[in-house]
């Protein structure tokens, strides 16, 4: 069955509450869904799945710094990674305060390692973004990730 993993930081839960969301939607496509934090996440991890969404807070306008570790590490696979469908979301504290620069940096390293980045045309064009926790309409967003991620995995099997 086609597998979606979802990995995020969350060091005061809005991260995971996006991330949890992200799970609810792709869960409906009744692909196998696995949903860790960064914590107890392994680079071994993403060669097991089919779609890889990687969640990260805004730190500084980008990614952090423990996601970006985990990106480099993902070297180790290097170019196993090919054809997996990969997408990203984030949380801020601001309006603008840079969580789609952060998601482009999340979208850019999954093109680095050959792997197919959707764009939407509704909901974020990079993927989903939110200002602290996430309310409602933030987490129907984040579930049409999910829920896409899953469908396109499921057309690529
Ligand atoms: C070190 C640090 C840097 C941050 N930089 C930004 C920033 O550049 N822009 C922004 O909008 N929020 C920034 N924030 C706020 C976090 O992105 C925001 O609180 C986020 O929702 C935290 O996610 P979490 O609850 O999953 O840990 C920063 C927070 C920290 C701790």
């Amino acid at each position: 069955m086609a597998k979606v993993l979802i990995i995020y930081q969350s060091k005061t839960g809005n991260t995971e509450a996006m991330a949890k969301a992200v799970e609810a939607g792709a869960k409906k496509e009744g692909v196998t869904v696995v949903r860790k934090a960064l914590e107890a996440a392994s680079v071994d991890d993403l060669v097991q799945a089919d779609g890889i969404i990687i969640g990260t807070p805004t730190y500084f306008s980008a990614c952090s710094a423990e996601i970006k570790r985990f990106i480099d590490d993902s070297i180790k696979h290097y170019p196993n990674l090919v054809g997996k469908v990969g997408a990203a979301f984030a949380s801020s504290g601001d309006l603008g305060g840079g969580a789609e620069t952060a998601i482009l940096d999340l979208l850019r390293a999954f093109l680095v390692h050959g792997m197919i980045v959707p764009g939407f045309t509704t909901g974020g064009h990079y993927g989903p973004v939110s200002v602290g926790a996430p309310d409602a309409g933030r987490v129907k967003v984040c579930e049409a990730l999910g829920q896409t991620v899953a469908k396109l995995v499921k057309r690529l099997a």
